[in-house]
């Protein structure tokens, strides 16, 4: 049988970089603190204008180059994310049109900051399936319009940006999804929420605009990620017939610098087997784990016989991990 494999990926963020030292003159912040408790020192913001598809298609355009795959030739769109370019059609269906993938079913994951690995875990199960399918997942999140620029516990810590993965069935491939594990908790689910745009808040004359703001407890979110995330990547791992020993490089989800060095710790590895674009990024939700994918790469953090550890936590709350043999 032929291996699941991802066959190509890309990013994009919005070119407008905001620092830290941008956010001191909005907000009672510093960069001090932001870099002390976060790692994040810039994170890429929209102009008024740009959308979820300005970033998604590029996104989508560079993973159908490095696969080698036309748009046309797509079976299904995976989008993960909670801020497509609108609430309906969803953004799948509004990347199909512009990328002209007319054969396409497309499809949004509403699973917060772990959308993308969803998408995978989806797009594994329909290959095992029909092996025969081209898959595009993307991740990522214009979460920027979702933040309340005078609350400094939660506007620092996001940013906009967003990934893309084609995913096939090839043989002798290096770039194996050997397994892709989930699992979410709604009962933790108000942790961290967005309370508005949902059916319990119709939208009204005199709509109160802080519904639409990300409110979240950061603390508790803090021990949940850490717990799960362990959780989940022992589970897929597992699943991989692997241990955590075996785990050559780690690409986590981007939230907290704290998180991402307490999990190297859990899985005992080294700083520079753990990919971290944190600094640059901040949080873009589901757009982390496609976008440090893509980064890693198109730098040498992979190597050719890498066991490779995804792991991610978000909003529902959700988590994920996948294990790729590269
Ligand atoms: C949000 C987070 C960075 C806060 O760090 P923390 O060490 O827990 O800090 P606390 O919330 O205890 O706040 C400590 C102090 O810093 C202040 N503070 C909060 N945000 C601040 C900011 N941006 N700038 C300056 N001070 C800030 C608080 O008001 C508090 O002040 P006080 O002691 O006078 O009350 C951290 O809890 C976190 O990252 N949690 C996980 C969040 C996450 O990953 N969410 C997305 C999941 S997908």
């Amino acid at each position: 049988m032929k291996d699941v494999v991802i066959l190509g990926t890309g990013s994009s963020a919005p070119d407008n970089v905001v620092t830290n030292f941008d956010l001191e003159k909005i907000m009672d912040t510093s960069d001090e603190w932001i870099v002390q408790r976060t790692g994040i020192k810039s994170r890429h913001i929209v102009k008024p204008g740009e959308k979820f598809s300005d970033f998604a298609v590029p996104a989508s355009q560079q993973a159908l180059a490095a696969a080698g795959i036309e748009a046309a030739d797509l079976d299904l769109i995976i989008c993960g994310t909670m801020t497509p370019d609108y609430l309906m059609p969803a953004g799948a269906c509004t990347v199909q049109a512009l990328l002209g993938a007319k054969k396409a079913t497309g499809m949004d994951i509403c699973a917060a900051c772990s959308g993308f690995t969803y998408g995978l875990a989806i797009a594994e199960k329909y290959l095992k399936c029909d092996p025969d399918m081209h898959i595009l997942v993307i991740g990522g999140e214009i979460i920027s319009h979702h933040l309340d620029w005078e609350d400094r516990t939660t506007a620092v810590l996001f940013g906009d940006a967003v990934g893309a993965a084609v995913v096939g069935t090839r043989e002798n491939h290096g770039a194996k999804l050997k397994a892709v594990e989930t699992g979410s908790d709604g009962n933790l689910g108000r942790l961290l929420y967005i309370e508005g745009m949902g059916s319990a808040t119709p939208v009204t004359k005199d709509y109160d605009i802080d519904n639409v703001y990300v409110k979240m407890q950061g603390r508790e979110i803090f021990k949940h990620a850490i717990r799960n995330m362990v959780e989940v990547s022992n589970r897929a791992l597992a699943k991989a017939g692997y241990t955590v020993d075996q785990v050559t490089k780690v690409i986590p989800h981007q939230a907290n610098m704290r998180i991402i060095e307490m999990l190297a710790k859990q899985f005992k590895k080294p700083m520079d087997k753990v990919f971290v674009n944190i600094d640059r990024y901040g949080n873009s939700s589901a757009g982390t784990i496609p976008v440090a994918l893509n980064e890693a790469i198109h730098s040498d953090f992979l190597e050719p016989g890498d066991v490779v550890l995804l792991t991610v936590f978000g909003g529902g709350l959700t988590w994920a991990a996948a294990v790729i043999e590269w």
